[in-house]
Protein backbone atom coordinates (compact mmCIF):
# COMPACT_ATOMS: atom_id res chain seq x y z
CA UNK A 1 0.00 0.00 0.00
CA UNK A 2 1.08 3.44 -0.47
CA UNK A 3 -0.47 6.89 1.29
CA UNK A 4 -1.28 9.55 -0.43
CA UNK A 5 -2.26 12.95 2.17
CA UNK A 6 -4.82 15.77 0.78
CA UNK A 7 -1.60 17.92 0.36
CA UNK A 8 0.20 15.62 -2.01
CA UNK A 9 -3.20 15.58 -3.76
CA UNK A 10 -3.22 19.23 -4.15
CA UNK A 11 -0.10 19.60 -5.41
CA UNK A 12 -0.51 16.38 -8.27
CA UNK A 13 0.23 18.19 -12.10
CA UNK A 14 -3.45 19.13 -12.83
CA UNK A 15 -4.05 16.39 -15.24
CA UNK A 16 -2.71 13.40 -13.36
CA UNK A 17 -4.85 14.75 -10.34
CA UNK A 18 -7.93 14.69 -12.07
CA UNK A 19 -7.54 11.42 -12.90
CA UNK A 20 -6.29 10.12 -9.71
CA UNK A 21 -9.08 11.55 -7.90
CA UNK A 22 -11.58 10.90 -10.48
CA UNK A 23 -11.28 7.02 -10.20
CA UNK A 24 -11.50 7.33 -6.40
CA UNK A 25 -15.26 6.58 -7.01
CA UNK A 26 -15.16 3.37 -9.11
CA UNK A 27 -16.96 2.13 -11.44
CA UNK A 28 -19.84 4.77 -12.12
CA UNK A 29 -23.06 4.87 -14.70
CA UNK A 30 -22.26 5.02 -18.20
CA UNK A 31 -25.28 7.40 -19.95
CA UNK A 32 -26.06 9.37 -22.69
CA UNK A 33 -28.42 12.65 -21.69
CA UNK A 34 -30.15 14.09 -24.40
CA UNK A 35 -32.22 17.17 -25.30
CA UNK A 36 -33.34 19.53 -27.38
CA UNK A 37 -33.03 23.41 -27.07
CA UNK A 38 -35.90 25.28 -27.33
CA UNK A 39 -35.07 26.42 -30.71
CA UNK A 40 -34.92 22.43 -31.87
CA UNK A 41 -31.40 21.60 -31.95
CA UNK A 42 -30.98 18.31 -30.59
CA UNK A 43 -28.11 17.66 -28.09
CA UNK A 44 -26.29 14.13 -26.73
CA UNK A 45 -23.78 14.42 -23.90
CA UNK A 46 -22.10 11.61 -22.05
CA UNK A 47 -22.37 11.50 -18.45
CA UNK A 48 -20.93 9.17 -15.29
CA UNK A 49 -22.06 10.50 -12.53
CA UNK A 50 -26.14 9.72 -12.86
CA UNK A 51 -27.16 8.30 -9.75
CA UNK A 52 -30.54 6.68 -7.95
CA UNK A 53 -32.25 9.10 -5.51
CA UNK A 54 -35.48 7.58 -4.50
CA UNK A 55 -38.37 5.37 -5.94
CA UNK A 56 -41.19 6.82 -4.22
CA UNK A 57 -41.31 9.60 -6.15
CA UNK A 58 -38.97 8.04 -8.83
CA UNK A 59 -36.27 10.46 -8.85
CA UNK A 60 -32.57 10.30 -10.02
CA UNK A 61 -29.89 13.07 -10.34
CA UNK A 62 -26.58 13.77 -11.86
CA UNK A 63 -23.67 16.07 -11.05
CA UNK A 64 -23.40 19.14 -13.73
CA UNK A 65 -19.47 20.98 -13.51
CA UNK A 66 -19.74 24.16 -13.10
CA UNK A 67 -21.79 26.21 -15.62
CA UNK A 68 -19.10 29.30 -16.10
CA UNK A 69 -18.91 27.88 -19.38
CA UNK A 70 -21.64 27.31 -22.28
CA UNK A 71 -22.73 23.88 -20.94
CA UNK A 72 -25.38 22.70 -23.46
CA UNK A 73 -26.95 19.90 -21.69
CA UNK A 74 -27.42 22.56 -18.83
CA UNK A 75 -28.90 25.14 -21.01
CA UNK A 76 -31.36 23.20 -22.76
CA UNK A 77 -33.10 21.57 -19.57
CA UNK A 78 -33.21 24.78 -17.75
CA UNK A 79 -35.40 26.07 -20.90
CA UNK A 80 -37.32 22.70 -21.36
CA UNK A 81 -37.32 21.02 -18.14
CA UNK A 82 -37.00 17.57 -20.22
CA UNK A 83 -34.18 15.35 -20.59
CA UNK A 84 -33.92 11.49 -20.98
CA UNK A 85 -31.12 9.36 -19.99
CA UNK A 86 -30.01 6.65 -21.83
CA UNK A 87 -27.58 3.69 -20.88
CA UNK A 88 -24.48 3.34 -22.38
CA UNK A 89 -24.01 -0.33 -24.30
CA UNK A 90 -20.24 -1.39 -24.25
CA UNK A 91 -20.78 -2.17 -28.06
CA UNK A 92 -21.29 1.32 -28.76
CA UNK A 93 -18.66 3.66 -25.90
CA UNK A 94 -16.47 4.65 -28.80
CA UNK A 95 -19.32 7.06 -30.12
CA UNK A 96 -20.52 7.61 -26.87
CA UNK A 97 -16.84 9.32 -26.26
CA UNK A 98 -17.13 11.18 -28.75
CA UNK A 99 -19.82 12.99 -27.76
CA UNK A 100 -17.94 14.60 -24.65
CA UNK A 101 -16.17 17.00 -27.08
CA UNK A 102 -17.44 20.56 -27.46
CA UNK A 103 -19.41 20.57 -30.55
CA UNK A 104 -20.93 24.12 -30.99
CA UNK A 105 -24.64 24.86 -30.14
CA UNK A 106 -25.39 23.90 -33.44
CA UNK A 107 -24.26 20.51 -34.42
CA UNK A 108 -26.19 17.57 -32.86
CA UNK A 109 -24.22 15.14 -31.53
CA UNK A 110 -26.56 12.59 -32.51
CA UNK A 111 -25.46 13.49 -36.20
CA UNK A 112 -21.83 14.12 -35.41
CA UNK A 113 -21.41 10.74 -33.30
CA UNK A 114 -23.40 8.28 -35.15
CA UNK A 115 -26.37 7.95 -32.90
CA UNK A 116 -30.28 7.92 -33.83
CA UNK A 117 -32.50 10.33 -32.11
CA UNK A 118 -36.21 8.71 -31.75
CA UNK A 119 -39.35 11.17 -30.93
CA UNK A 120 -42.07 10.56 -28.51
CA UNK A 121 -44.63 12.60 -25.80
CA UNK A 122 -41.63 14.01 -24.39
CA UNK A 123 -39.66 17.29 -25.27
CA UNK A 124 -36.46 15.62 -25.38
CA UNK A 125 -35.34 13.33 -27.76
CA UNK A 126 -34.07 9.32 -27.05
CA UNK A 127 -31.41 7.63 -28.14
CA UNK A 128 -32.69 4.74 -29.98
CA UNK A 129 -29.73 2.58 -30.06
CA UNK A 130 -29.97 2.19 -26.02
CA UNK A 131 -31.20 -0.29 -24.37
CA UNK A 132 -32.76 1.27 -21.50
CA UNK A 133 -33.95 5.29 -22.02
CA UNK A 134 -35.30 7.24 -19.31
CA UNK A 135 -37.34 10.32 -19.80
CA UNK A 136 -37.07 12.77 -16.94
CA UNK A 137 -38.81 16.36 -15.99
CA UNK A 138 -36.43 18.52 -14.39
CA UNK A 139 -37.22 18.61 -10.52
CA UNK A 140 -34.29 20.55 -8.27
CA UNK A 141 -30.87 22.82 -9.93
CA UNK A 142 -28.84 22.38 -6.49
CA UNK A 143 -25.70 24.63 -6.28
CA UNK A 144 -22.78 22.28 -4.66
CA UNK A 145 -21.28 25.66 -3.03
CA UNK A 146 -17.59 23.79 -2.38
CA UNK A 147 -16.29 23.63 -5.74
CA UNK A 148 -19.58 25.40 -7.79
CA UNK A 149 -20.73 21.97 -9.71
CA UNK A 150 -24.59 21.23 -9.54
CA UNK A 151 -26.76 18.15 -8.57
CA UNK A 152 -29.68 18.36 -11.42
CA UNK A 153 -32.75 16.31 -9.56
CA UNK A 154 -35.18 14.60 -12.24
CA UNK A 155 -39.01 12.92 -11.86
CA UNK A 156 -38.75 9.78 -13.83
CA UNK A 157 -41.62 10.16 -16.52
CA UNK A 158 -41.24 7.15 -18.95
CA UNK A 159 -38.77 3.90 -18.68
CA UNK A 160 -38.16 2.09 -22.16
CA UNK A 161 -36.51 -1.15 -22.02
CA UNK A 162 -35.26 -4.33 -23.65
CA UNK A 163 -37.93 -6.61 -22.01
CA UNK A 164 -35.57 -9.78 -21.30
CA UNK A 165 -33.89 -7.40 -18.61
CA UNK A 166 -36.30 -7.01 -16.17
CA UNK A 167 -36.93 -9.66 -14.15
CA UNK A 168 -40.05 -11.10 -11.82
CA UNK A 169 -38.71 -9.11 -8.81
CA UNK A 170 -38.45 -5.56 -10.66
CA UNK A 171 -34.80 -6.04 -10.94
CA UNK A 172 -33.25 -4.50 -14.42
CA UNK A 173 -30.24 -7.12 -15.29
CA UNK A 174 -27.59 -4.78 -16.84
CA UNK A 175 -25.37 -7.94 -18.01
CA UNK A 176 -28.67 -8.59 -20.67
CA UNK A 177 -28.96 -5.22 -21.67
CA UNK A 178 -25.24 -4.88 -22.13
CA UNK A 179 -24.64 -1.47 -20.36
CA UNK A 180 -21.00 -0.26 -19.81
CA UNK A 181 -19.73 1.02 -16.60
CA UNK A 182 -16.88 4.07 -16.29
CA UNK A 183 -14.09 4.47 -14.22
CA UNK A 184 -12.54 7.73 -13.94
CA UNK A 185 -13.07 9.93 -17.20
CA UNK A 186 -11.70 7.44 -20.16
CA UNK A 187 -12.00 3.87 -18.93
CA UNK A 188 -14.96 1.44 -20.14
CA UNK A 189 -15.93 -1.21 -18.48
CA UNK A 190 -18.16 -4.81 -19.08
CA UNK A 191 -20.27 -5.47 -16.55
CA UNK A 192 -21.11 -9.33 -16.25
CA UNK A 193 -23.90 -10.74 -14.18
CA UNK A 194 -24.26 -9.50 -10.72
CA UNK A 195 -24.07 -12.36 -7.87
CA UNK A 196 -26.97 -11.41 -5.97
CA UNK A 197 -28.18 -11.65 -2.22
CA UNK A 198 -31.60 -11.29 0.05
CA UNK A 199 -32.67 -8.28 2.05
CA UNK A 200 -30.03 -7.99 4.85
CA UNK A 201 -31.35 -8.89 8.51
CA UNK A 202 -28.81 -8.18 11.80
CA UNK A 203 -27.41 -10.73 12.98
CA UNK A 204 -28.66 -13.17 10.61
CA UNK A 205 -26.28 -14.56 7.70
CA UNK A 206 -26.49 -13.18 4.29
CA UNK A 207 -28.40 -15.35 2.42
CA UNK A 208 -28.44 -16.21 -1.92
CA UNK A 209 -30.66 -15.43 -3.74
CA UNK A 210 -32.40 -18.48 -5.01
CA UNK A 211 -32.68 -18.88 -9.12
CA UNK A 212 -36.62 -17.57 -8.29
CA UNK A 213 -36.12 -14.58 -9.35
CA UNK A 214 -32.95 -14.67 -11.60
CA UNK A 215 -32.52 -15.31 -15.20
CA UNK A 216 -31.09 -18.41 -15.85
CA UNK A 217 -29.40 -17.71 -18.20
C1 LIG B 1 -16.55 9.47 -19.35
C2 LIG B 1 -17.06 10.89 -19.19
C3 LIG B 1 -17.95 11.20 -18.18
C4 LIG B 1 -18.44 12.50 -18.01
N1 LIG B 1 -19.31 12.79 -17.00
C5 LIG B 1 -19.73 14.05 -16.80
C6 LIG B 1 -20.59 14.37 -15.71
O1 LIG B 1 -21.00 13.51 -14.94
N2 LIG B 1 -20.96 15.67 -15.55
C7 LIG B 1 -20.56 16.66 -16.42
O2 LIG B 1 -20.94 17.83 -16.22
N3 LIG B 1 -19.76 16.38 -17.47
C8 LIG B 1 -19.34 15.11 -17.68
N4 LIG B 1 -18.52 14.82 -18.73
C9 LIG B 1 -18.17 15.90 -19.66
C10 LIG B 1 -19.25 16.17 -20.69
O3 LIG B 1 -19.54 15.00 -21.47
C11 LIG B 1 -18.76 17.31 -21.63
O4 LIG B 1 -18.56 18.49 -20.86
C12 LIG B 1 -19.69 17.59 -22.78
O5 LIG B 1 -19.01 18.42 -23.71
C13 LIG B 1 -20.95 18.30 -22.36
O6 LIG B 1 -21.66 18.58 -23.52
P1 LIG B 1 -22.77 19.70 -23.62
O7 LIG B 1 -22.09 21.06 -23.51
O8 LIG B 1 -23.35 19.45 -24.98
O9 LIG B 1 -23.74 19.48 -22.51
C14 LIG B 1 -18.02 13.53 -18.91
C15 LIG B 1 -17.12 13.22 -19.94
C16 LIG B 1 -16.64 11.91 -20.09
C17 LIG B 1 -15.68 11.58 -21.20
Amino acid sequence: MISISREEILGFEKRFRGTFVNSLSGVKSANLIATKSAAGNSNLAIFSSVIHLGASPPLLGFIMRPVTVDRHTYQNIKETLSFTVNHISYDFIKQAHGTSARYSKEVSEFDACGFTETHSEFYAPFVKESALRIACKLSEDIEIKSNNTRLITGHIEKVELKEAALLPDGYVDLSVLGTAGISALDGYHKIEKAKRFKYAKPHKKVVDLNGRNESES
